[in-house]
């Protein structure tokens, strides 16, 4: 059994994703533009797309990385929000890029926009590889892909800590959640 057995379907190939997230990177590159931002990720889920996205930018960035747990239920976030691990960098000032992999009920980054701004960024957008949700509570100004409601796995998203390490991003079979 490999983990490829489990995924329904492929959504986005890997040739796919490289080729948005140069995309993306483009465009980023030239919004910021002569400036030195700093790219923000909450842990886990984003950290492959992280990887390849920075590596496809030309500006000069700083990277720093933060850990929170939203209480609630695993599938849907209450906006509220405990910081497990907080950033080292100072933000005053600073062009704040948030590199999320999925942004649904846009709850988590509601609250984290807050916080983050409050400490005196100068500028704070979003950049979500997938949109699940068309009418999130925050606005990204970056997507990579409108994904449709459904459960995904691969390129850093899991099901209870697995599927991180596909190298696509696909839906996962209903057996394997539903026991
Ligand atoms: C996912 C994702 C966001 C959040 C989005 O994280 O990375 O942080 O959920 O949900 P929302 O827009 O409804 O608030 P998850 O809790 O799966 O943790 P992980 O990144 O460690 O896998």
């Amino acid at each position: 059994m490999s983990l490829d057995d489990d995924v329904e379907r492929v959504l986005y190939s890997q040739e796919q994703i490289a080729t948005r997230v140069r995309e993306m990177g483009e465009q980023i590159s030239r919004d910021y533009a002569g400036r030195h931002p700093l790219l923000v990720t909450v842990l886990k889920g984003a950290f492959i797309y992280m990887a390849d996205l920075c590596r496809v930018l030309t500006v000069d960035c700083d990277i720093d990385f933060m850990a929170v747990s939203s209480y609630g239920n695993a599938a849907h976030s209450s906006g509220i929000v405990r910081i497990v691990k907080d950033l080292e960098t100072p933000l005053e000032g600073r062009d704040v890029l948030i590199v999320e992999d999925v942004l649904d009920s846009g709850l988590t980054l509601k609250y984290l926009t807050r916080n983050l701004m409050s400490r005196g960024a100068n500028s704070l957008e979003i950049s979500a590889l997938l949109l699940k949700n068309p009418a999130p509570a925050v606005t990204p100004r970056y997507v990579g892909f409108e994904c449709p409601n459904e459960f995904v796995v691969g390129y850093g998203l899991d099901y209870a800590e697995r599927y991180r390490n596909l190298p696509y991003i696909g839906v996962l079979k209903k057996s394997v959640y539903e026991g």
